[in-house]
């Protein structure tokens, strides 16, 4: 894809799709006065507009592209009510949208394709393609522009005209990544902004635009009032398939409303006995993880590492975890610390080896570009703790479509690390590890799960999902409540337990 292409997030639109999209609106008695594309590309929008809402009596383009809009004129001037249109060459970040929705009379209908990219991939093509000054989201605006916090520049897009026309009578109907869609419904949620009924209807990426990606068109309804926090979700740009009800419910986003309304009680409440932990995080894979063979290790730069056996542990990933594959870990890793910040300089004296071999790959960490590391000791390393070193645990991917809980037990005498993608439990014997996996692999607990996550998320399963749920609560829903007990009385609440290394 040329570089212009990427930093304008340009996909247009197919004539067959816009006119689908027209035709469920129209068909759901929507019926604007005016039409605004806020980024109209050739107008795939605006014609399919023009042919499905006959009484429109205003429509307003924009877009960035001359080359577009050229074409777009020229596809107006064949069309007898193109004396509607009004095209405007701009950049949506450089118009004052509070003038320009100002001028019109409800209902109106935003409707479109916003571009496709996000500001991280923006700030490696070094575009100004953003919003010039933000506090997106909570974010600095100086985070949000260097690419420490990823956000679609679409989201904000949405969340900019939304916010100028909410409790107006109006539609918004857009094409974004679905996981765009959910987040600008959980800004409008949290805030308890007046806007009515949503809906998602599921499109494939793949057939529309020859790309994944896991998209929707997403239909706002802007007059509403805020207790309204539902979105029903369709399959395709028609209401014959319903898939599936998402909310807010109780300062959640809540994937089915069903099944959060049916286990909503194993919430959380305050004490944590379990707490959810992160694998480790060292952003040094070529380095710090090795592969074992007959006589020695090796990374995956291909050089032979010879290395003692102090720092080294059994590393599984992701993919083990999600497979099961825990008995005979393929790699090891290097841990040079037992908690976040400790020094490292002892490993000079404890394991001479290992620290040249460090030393010798320090471009490796120098480089390392997370601000996370600045200020840390030499070869820091993140998600490291007591609990890291515990011997058994119970451990989930946060990557893989699918809720499977597994025991990961000691290898050769050693506590298994998981990489920062997992997260686990650590457990004070095997005993309480299959216990727990057979409480966190059970229907109730898979269906509590289901009620909070979203699938299509790059990272469906989050520490966060997992600590809604009470494990003592649900021992109870499960009459094992006696068994649980004697596992948790030796553990304080809030705090991690000591493990034996
Ligand atoms: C995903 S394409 C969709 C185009 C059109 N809406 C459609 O549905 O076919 C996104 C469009 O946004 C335009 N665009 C990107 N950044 C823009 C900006 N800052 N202001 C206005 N238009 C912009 C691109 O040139 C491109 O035409």
């Amino acid at each position: 894809m040329a570089i212009r292409q990427k930093e304008l997030g340009d996909f247009q639109t197919p004539i067959k799709l816009s006119q689908q999209v027209c035709r469920l609106l129209a068909q759901q008695g929507i019926s604007p006065t005016v039409i605004i594309e806020p980024t109209c590309g050739k107008g795939s929008f605006i014609l399919a507009s023009l042919e499905y809402f006959p009484q429109v009596e205003r429509v307003f383009g924009l877009e960035i592209n001359a080359d577009h809009l050229h074409r777009l004129k020229q596809e107006l001037s064949r069309r007898i009510s193109s004396d509607k249109v009004e095209i405007r060459h701009g950049d949506f970040f450089g118009v004052n949208w509070e003038t320009i929705l100002a001028e019109f009379s409800e209902p109106l209908l935003i409707i479109g394709n916003p571009p496709w990219v996000t500001n991280s991939t923006l700030g490696q093509l070094n575009s100004q393609n953003l919003p010039e000054k933000t506090n997106f989201q909570n974010h600095s605006g100086l985070d949000a522009l260097t690419g420490k916090s990823n956000f679609d520049i679409s989201e904000w897009m949405l969340l900019h005209l939304i916010q100028l026309i909410s409790g107006q009578d109006g539609v918004l109907a857009m094409l974004v990544k679905t996981s765009v869609a959910r987040k600008v419904l959980k800004h409008l949620w949290e805030n308890r902004s007046n806007i009515g009924q949503s809906q998602i209807y599921l499109l494939d990426g793949k057939q529309e635009f020859g790309v994944s990606v896991d998209m929707c068109l997403f239909v706002c309804n802007t007059k509403g009032n805020h207790s309204n926090q539902i979105c029903k979700v369709y399959d395709g740009v028609s209401e014959e398939t319903f898939l599936t009800t998402f909310g807010f419910n109780d300062g959640h986003l809540v994937a089915n409303i069903n099944s959060y309304n049916q286990w909503k009680h194993l919430i959380t409440t305050t004490a944590k006995h379990y707490k959810w932990r992160s694998g480790i995080k060292h952003d040094a894979a070529k380095v710090m993880e090795l592969t074992q063979h007959t006589t020695c290790y090796k990374n995956s730069l291909g050089e032979t590492c010879i290395l003692e056996n102090d720092y080294l542990y059994p590393l599984l990933k992701s993919s083990d975890i999600a497979k099961g594959a825990v008995e005979h870990p393929r790699r090891w890793v290097l841990v040079p610390q037992s908690y976040v910040g400790e020094s490292t300089a002892h490993i000079k004296h404890n394991a001479p080896k290992t620290w040249d071999y460090l030393n010798t790959h320090k471009t490796f960490f120098d480089k390392r570009k997370s601000s996370i590391y600045k200020n840390k000791p030499q070869f820091s390393i993140f998600g490291i703790g007591d609990y890291s070193f515990a011997l058994w645990k119970v451990a989930i991917s946060g990557l893989y479509k699918n809720l499977k809980f597994v025991v990961v037990g000691p290898y050769e005498d050693k506590p298994v690390m998981l990489d920062d993608t997992c997260y686990f439990i650590p457990c004070t014997s095997q005993k309480e590890a299959n216990f727990l996996v057979s409480l966190l692999n059970s229907q109730v607990a898979k269906e509590f799960f289901s009620s909070f996550i979203f699938w299509d998320s790059k990272r469906p399963v989050t520490a966060h999902i997992l600590g809604q749920l009470d494990i003592l609560l649900l021992a109870q829903e499960l009459d094992v409540e006696s068994e649980i007990k004697e596992y948790v009385h030796t553990k304080k609440v809030n705090q991690p337990s000591l493990f034996p290394l």
